[in-house]
């Protein structure tokens, strides 16, 4: 029985590939768009398994398996499809399909989106005949034009209590099918009556095209002044963006998220393709996410008061785990972009968009006007002040450019910038350096790979014991190439206490499985054990991996002890081999 389109849709769509994998994968490193971990279904030592939150995605570098989620909880769990559907199923609290039901619920759904597509078209319609004359006008004063208006299909409720549900009821929808739209309500004499009335209608349509909901604003002044659609079978308001049908094609390689609707359409005629907002509600990770698959950039427009400030960072707080880059515009002397773009022109939005894109020149501006540039002083603080932005910026590209522009506005030489920003440069590697060797030295850093009770004094030591524990419980005969190594030599007291058991045993010829090292251990130390047994082993390269581990342990413990010559030709001849450490 097959599982139908729509279900794995929606799965698919609540099963975030980051949240998923995350259940089976540390991610730890973020390059680009991407975050990496160590791949579940190969031996490595550094993270080549990367997840793509926007393409929702994961593909191994080191391996080269990859896919969807589902494809991921099918190879992790080792099940075949349908259990792997049903598996995250539960996990997205879905019930699973029962076909003859679901069949029925489908073609409710068309009904309603049919229901929906025609009293969209109705609406629009409306704005040719006298009923919408009230919402021409109002579209006119608000300098919406009618290409616009096309492009949104906006239309016009009309200022009366029956005008719709009679109409559609005439084409043969039901009175359960106008309540279940949201379109029509039922009054207190039991008959039913139009929700949006005297309202500019803004469909809500999804990325697939249907018209899932309304948005109606009052026409003038009113409470209230916006009316959604409730969340109906084809509707959710967390879970759509308004004009996301329209800027995901947009070419501009991010999305705009603006708080209202009249931005968002305001920002489409001005030739901003890509803006967005939500639906009445704040921003949901829903959304995010949503968002994330379309782009890799968001720029946040929302109101300039207070209340707006306050949901920019919430939202920021949703976006960026949602793998996006985010900015903020600052929209100075407008109260939204609305407002902005009918005071000062498209040019102006666009300016806007550039200076926040463009980090280094936006800050150093912003720093400029801190100081009276016509004094020593002033100008002596501008440049402390750029040269520390500068120094914090990674491409030496940026840092040579913009280096050239501070030294015009000061009326230096470029060479002397670019040698001061050169001199704070080195003056954060050394604290870098500082910080770094204070926290090898921190007696209690705790670590989490495998269990969660046991800590580890020393990470990297720690992590090259658990390598060879890991490998000498799956092939206890590599015991041989561990040489000189003692229990002793390790930072995990836990850890050496398995080494030397795994030592003993082998030299008396016994049995060296999990159950019987974890049946000698504290519960909490089993535990730990079991994780750390959970990874897989690459056996191939056990040898090499053998003395590496080895080797780190060895320079870790010349770190602790402190020779400090010893351990410069150790690093050194590290280096030359291409191990680092
Ligand atoms: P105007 O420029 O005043 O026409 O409105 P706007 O489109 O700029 O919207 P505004 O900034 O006032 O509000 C932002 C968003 O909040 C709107 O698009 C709605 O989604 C939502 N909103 C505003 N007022 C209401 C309301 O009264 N009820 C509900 N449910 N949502 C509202
Ligand atoms: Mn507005």
């Amino acid at each position: 029985m097959a599982i139908p389109d729509s279900f794995i849709e929606e799965l698919v769509a609540r099963s975030d590939i980051v949240d998923v994998v995350s259940d089976y994968v540390q991610l730890t490193k973020r390059s680009g768009a991407n975050q990496f971990g160590l791949c579940p279904f190969h031996s490595e030592k550094t993270p080549s398994f990367s997840v793509s939150p926007d393409k929702q995605i994961y593909h191994c570098f080191g391996c080269g398996k990859g896919g969807g989620v589902i494809s991921f909880i099918m190879e992790i769990e080792n099940l075949p499809f349908r259990d792997a559907v049903a598996f995250l199923a539960r996990r997205a609290g879905m019930e699973m399909p029962d076909e003859g039901d679901d069949k029925a619920l489908q073609g409710y759904r068309a009904r309603l989106l049919e229901l929906n597509r025609q009293a969209a078209r109705w609406f629009y319609d409306n704005l040719s005949r006298p009923e919408g004359a009230g919402a021409v006008e109002y579209l006119k004063k608000r300098a919406l034009t009618p290409k616009t208006v096309k492009t949104f299909g906006l239309g016009a409720a009309p200022d009366d209590w029956y005008a719709l549900t009679n109409e559609m009821r005439k084409r043969g929808f039901s009175d359960q099918e106008l309540l279940d739209a949201g379109l029509s309500k039922r009054g207190k004499g039991g008959g039913l009556y139009d929700v949006f009335r005297n309202r500019l209608v803004f469909p809500v349509i999804d990325v697939r095209g249907s018209v899932i909901g309304f948005s109606g604003r009052i026409i003038g002044d009113g409470e209230p002044k916006y009316l959604n659609t409730p969340d109906t079978p084809v509707f959710s308001k967390s879970r759509n963006l308004f004009a996301l049908n329209l800027a995901k094609r947009t070419k501009r390689g991010m999305l705009i998220l603006a708080e209202g609707n009249v931005d968002v359409v305001m920002l489409h005629q001005a030739g901003f393709d890509c803006a967005v907002a939500s639906l009445g509600t704040s921003l949901t990770a829903d959304q995010a996410r949503l968002m994330a698959r379309y782009t890799q950039n968001v720029v946040i427009a929302y109101d300039s008061d207070g209340a707006g400030v306050k949901a920019a960072q919430r939202a920021i707080g949703l976006l960026e785990p949602a793998g996006l880059k985010v900015r903020v515009l600052r929209m100075e002397g407008a109260k939204d972009p609305d407002e902005f773009i009918k005071m000062k022109g498209p040019e102006a939005f666009e300016l806007l968009l550039e200076r926040s894109a463009n980090h280094v020149e936006y800050r150093i501006l912003a720093a400029k006007a801190k100081y009276d540039m016509d004094t020593d002083d002033g100008r002596l603080g501008f440049l402390r002040e750029a040269t520390q932005i500068l120094a914090e910026n990674p491409s030496p590209v940026e840092r040579e450019l913009y280096a050239g522009r501070v030294a015009e506005m000061i009326g230096v030489s470029a060479e002397a910038v670019k040698s001061e920003v050169r001199r704070e440069g080195r003056i954060r590697a050394a604290s870098d350096r500082k910080k770094r060797e204070r926290e090898v030295m921190r007696p209690e850093v705790t670590a989490q790979p495998a269990g969660k009770s046991i800590r580890y004094g020393n990470v990297a030591s720690a992590t090259a014991e658990e390598g060879i524990v890991t490998l000498l419980m799956a092939d206890p005969q590599l015991v041989i190439f561990t040489g000189e190594l003692r229990a002793e030599d390790f930072t995990s007291p836990f850890l050496g206490k398995v080494f030397s058991m795994i030592k003993e045993r082998f030299s008396a010829g016994e049995e060296i499985t999990p159950a019987v090292i974890a049946s000698r251990l504290e519960p909490d130390e089993a535990a730990h054990l079991t994780g750390m047994l959970q990874r897989p082993v690459n056996l191939g390269q056990a040898r090499e991996a053998m003395a590496d581990y080895i080797d780190k342990i060895k320079t870790e413990q010349l770190k602790r002890t402190g020779d400090r010559d010893l351990l410069a030709v150790r690093e050194k001849y590290q280096k030359k081999k291409g191990l680092g450490g």
